[in-house]
């Protein structure tokens, strides 16, 4: 098991007097009962990502910053987007790439993912890459060929210096905020098939997340049964307990299997 990763995705909530809250709060407990054996990374809305910054360096919070998207592009007159270098100037180290949501809702096709993957690597951010079938494929019987559709996509001729940089996660659609999380088996099976193609496009040792209705109850089983290196949460990310209580569970397996 690669040492687990939890991330918080806080989509289109909290604004920054309430993000601030939210790191402070994870601070006291990180503080108080810190956490060996996971890496802890949490995912504001861009406006909250400058006050997150500075609350997580002036407070030394062993947390890490992230951001739900970046432009393809390196600037100019791209209304509304975000360059890959202002996130890396407000010393934001990860960038999630091609969530579904951005896929479903925002035309980001596997051709904008895979350019926006690359100039997140490039410049030496950790791009977090969303992969995962709906529940029309998924009831069409061909998940594992989509995903590694996706996978190809984007990762086909990534650059090998760039590629430690690379976790995937797996986020099946029909799970993501649905309550519908996908089984254990579900979860191992697709993750093993994820390891397969990442390791034919020379990408060993990457670790892949799950993610889809997470929560502070079923996180122990994914981890071990599902074989998972850590999570992508979204809803119960917005708490202090629930998101910490995710972050445990992943520490405490970890701790057990090393
Ligand atoms: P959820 O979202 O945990 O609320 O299902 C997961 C995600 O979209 O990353």
């Amino acid at each position: 098991m690669n040492r687990p990763l939890v991330i918080g995705n806080w989509k289109m909530n909290l604004d920054y007097v309430e993000a601030v809250h939210l790191v402070q709060q994870l601070g006291v407990v990180l503080q108080n009962k810190p956490l060996e054996h996971v890496d802890v990374v949490v995912v504001p809305p861009f406006v909250d990502l400058r006050s997150v910054t500075s609350v997580v360096e002036s407070e030394r919070i062993s947390l890490e910053v992230g951001a739900q998207h970046a432009s393809a592009h390196d600037a100019g007159a791209h209304t509304g987007e975000v360059s890959v270098s202002m996130l890396q100037r407000l010393n934001v180290q990860w960038v999630l790439v091609g969530h579904s949501e951005r896929r479903a809702m925002y035309a980001m096709t596997d051709d904008v993912v895979a350019h926006t993957l690359r100039a997140v690597v490039r410049a030496g951010l950790q791009a977090v890459l969303c992969v995962g079938e709906e529940l029309s494929v998924r009831e069409a019987g061909t998940p594992r060929e989509f995903v590694t559709a996706q996978l190809h996509a984007a990762l086909a001729g990534v650059e090998e210096k760039s590629r430690p940089l690379i976790t995937i996660a797996y986020e099946p659609v029909w799970a993501i905020g649905t309550g519908l999380t996908a089984s254990s088996e579900q979860v191992r099976d697709m993750t093993e098939h994820i390891r397969t193609v990442a390791a034919s496009l020379s990408l060993e040792n990457t670790r892949v997340l799950y993610g889809g209705s997470v929560n502070a109850d079923n996180a122990a089983a994914l981890l071990s049964e599902g074989r998972v290196d850590g999570f992508l949460v979204g809803g119960a990310s917005l708490k202090a307990d629930s998101f910490l209580a995710i972050a445990q569970a992943a520490n405490d397996c970890y701790d057990g299997k090393r």
